[in-house]
């Protein structure tokens, strides 16, 4: 009798030592696997170059000759730069670069010297804030602006007034929600739960951790169901074990159709979760491309050097 004729009565521990190992293996497999949002990202960009400004198929935020001077220095000088919809995008670049000017220049919180960009089409060039939030796309801070003397709950809820700042702790709030405070309480507890932060739904927010203000401030940010995200240093200060989760909320996002923009000074970080990579330095953006292009180009490289242990002292400060 062959090996093949064998039966599993006959060497049952073996049999099922092996089909343990099969089942390891597999689910090994299974998460290294991209997701189906992540190989959908990579055939969208297969065929885009490797070139600064470069065009894609389906960009959701087009931005053209955006300038930002702060006195004698040019914060932003961006010539153009697409984003394509629902992939994880990261800006990155050494201290000082523009990063986060550039955020707040196209989420509305800043206003540029020049400039023109388009969101989903449409120029929203100039609008404030609040009204590029209600259209879709949301931003949150490189330092958390959690309201410490409101609820966790409370501080998600305002998200659904789109990003109208800090002037709002001077209404009531139950004026806000004009008639909806059910649907918009029903929204903010789902994603309290989605970010397991239900425990802490009645706590004041000052009483959370660096970490869970900035779930915090994602689960704000998707009280009004955005289409495009822009995260500053989401993982800035947060410990590794939260640094997971927040990694799979934010490759969730994407998987679902949620296009993130992401600054990230973690080179692991952005090597291991990003379609797409946008280098700046000194206000420009020197280099884009996949995460393989970005490791081999001089541009980026030269742009670093030097920079290392700054970027290694400020991990974790913001
Ligand atoms: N409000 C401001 N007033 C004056 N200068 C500013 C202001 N905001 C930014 N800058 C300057 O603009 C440049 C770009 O700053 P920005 O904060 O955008 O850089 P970044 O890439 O986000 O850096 P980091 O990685 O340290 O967060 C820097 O030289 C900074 O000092
Ligand atoms: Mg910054």
């Amino acid at each position: 009798m062959s090996a093949d004729q064998a039966t599993p009565r006959e060497e049952p521990e073996d049999l099922v030592h092996q089909r343990a190992e099969l089942v390891e293996e597999e689910a090994r497999l299974q998460h290294e696997a991209p997701s189906e949002g992540a190989s959908r990202a990579a055939r969208a960009l297969a065929d885009v170059a490797a070139e600064p400004g470069v065009p894609k198929p389906d960009p959701i935020l087009v931005v053209e000759d955006l300038t930002r001077s702060f006195g004698g220095v040019k914060a932003v000088q961006v010539d153009h730069v697409e984003v394509q919809r629902g992939t994880i995008t990261a800006v990155i670049g050494p201290n000082g670069a523009g990063k986060s000017t550039f955020f707040n220049l196209v989420t509305g919180f800043d206003r540029p010297d020049s400039g023109r960009w388009r969101f989903d089409g449409a120029d929203i060039t100039g609008r404030p804030a609040y009204r590029i939030a209600g259209s879709g796309m949301v931003r949150t801070f490189q330092l958390t602006k959690a309201l410490m003397r409101l609820t966790t709950l409370e501080n998600v809820m305002l998200g659904a007034t789109g990003q109208r700042g800090e002037r709002l702790l001077t209404a009531p709030l139950r004026f806000l929600w004009r008639g909806q405070e059910d649907q918009v309480r029903q929204r903010a507890d789902a994603l309290l739960e989605r970010f397991r932060l239900t425990h802490m739904r009645d706590e004041f927010a000052g009483t959370m951790s660096g970490g869970q203000r900035k779930l915090l401030e994602m689960a704000r940010a998707l009280m009004v169901r955005p289409s495009l995200v822009m995260l500053d240093e989401p993982m800035a200060g947060v410990n590794p074990a939260l640094t997971q989760s927040l990694l799979g909320h934010i490759q969730g996002l994407r998987d679902e159709g949620t296009t993130v923009v992401l600054v990230e000074h973690d080179m692991d970080v952005i090597m291991a979760i990003s379609d797409w990579i946008v280098v700046m330095a000194e206000g420009r953006v020197i280099a884009e491309g996949r995460p393989d292009d970005i490791r081999r180009n001089k541009a980026v490289i030269d742009a670093y050097l030097g920079t290392r242990r700054e970027l290694k002292e400020d991990d974790g400060e913001h």
